[in-house]
C-alpha cells in the first residue's frame, strides 16, 4: 500500500519526504485553504517536493463539467506529476470522461458508497477516494466501503487504485492495507501516531541506558 500525505503544508511535505515513505500528497480546497498560500504556487512546489516519488492531487471547484475539465487541464499543466481531483456527480462522472479522452488523470474524490466508487472506475478514473472517516461519522462502516470497493475493481478487472481517505486512526491504516487499498492518505497526525508506539521508545531508553554501562574504551562509538 503507498502512503500519501493528506495536506498543503509543505514543511510536512518535506518532512515526510525526508524519511523516504513518501508516495504521494492529496489536496483539497479546505487543505489549500489552511495553508494559506496562493494555490498555483503552492500546488507546482507541492509537485516538485514530490518528484518522481509520485503524484499530487488538486482538486476543481467548478460545479459543471465543461468547468471540471478547464481547471483539471490547468492543474495538471503545471507538473506531469498532478492529477485532477474531481467530485464524485453526474457532472463529475462526465469531466471524468472527457478528462480520460485527454489523458489527464483523475481522483474521484468524496465517494460514500461501493456504488458511487464502482461508477466513479467504469468513467474511467484513475484514483478513487473513498471518505473512510467521514463514514464513520454517520454511523456506517468506512472500512466496508474500502472492501467492496477492492473487491469490486478485482472482479471486474478496473486499473483504478483504491485511495482510502479520510483516515484517522493507525487502526484505519492497517485495515486499509488488509483491505487490499492500494494507496492510504492521511494527516501528517495520523501517521505520525502510527509510527509512535510506546514500548518502541521505552525499548530505546532502556537499550541506551544499558549501553551507557560498558566502559567507554570497549564500545566503537
Ligand atoms: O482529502 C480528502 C479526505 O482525506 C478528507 O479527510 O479528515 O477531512 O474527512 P477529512
Amino acid at each position: 500500500m503507498k502512503i500519501f500525505l493528506d495536506t498543503a503544508v509543505l514543511d510536512e511535505i518535506r518532512e515526510v519526504a525526508s524519511w523516504g515513505i513518501l508516495d504521494g500528497v492529496t489536496t483539497n480546497p479546505s487543505l489549500a485553504a489552511k495553508a494559506g498560500r496562493p494555490f498555483e504556487r503552492n500546488i507546482r512546489e507541492i509537485a516538485e517536493i514530490v518528484g518522481e516519488r509520485g503524484t499530487v492531487s488538486a482538486e476543481t471547484v467548478s460545479t459543471d463539467a465543461a468547468g471540471m475539465l478547464q481547471e483539471a487541464r490547468l492543474v495538471t499543466s503545471w507538473a506531469g506529476n498532478i492529477v485532477a481531483k474531481i467530485p464524485f456527480g453526474a457532472e463529475g462522472l462526465k469531466a471524468v470522461r472527457l478528462c480520460v479522452q485527454e489523458g489527464i488523470r483523475c481522483n474521484v474524490t468524496l465517494i460514500f458508497s461501493a456504488m458511487q466508487g464502482l461508477l466513479a472506475m467504469k468513467a474511467g478514473a484513475y484514483y478513487i477516494s473513498p471518505f473512510v472517516g467521514r463514514i464513520d461519522d454517520g454511523g456506517q462502516n468506512g472500512m466496508e466501503c474500502v472492501e467492496q470497493l477492492c473487491k469490486l475493481k478485482k472482479l471486474y478487472g478496473f486499473e483504478t487504485a483504491v485511495l482510502s481517505a479520510s483516515l484517522r486512526t493507525t487502526n484505519h491504516l492497517i485495515d486499509s492495507a488488509l483491505a487490499g487499498a492500494d494507496i492510504a492518505t492521511m494527516p501528517y497526525s495520523v501517521l505520525t501516531k502510527a509510527i509512535g508506539h510506546p514500548l518502541s521508545r521505552e525499548g530505546l531508553a532502556s537499550f541506551l541506558k544499558d549501553w551507557a554501562t560498558i566502559p567507554e574504551e570497549m564500545r566503537p562509538f
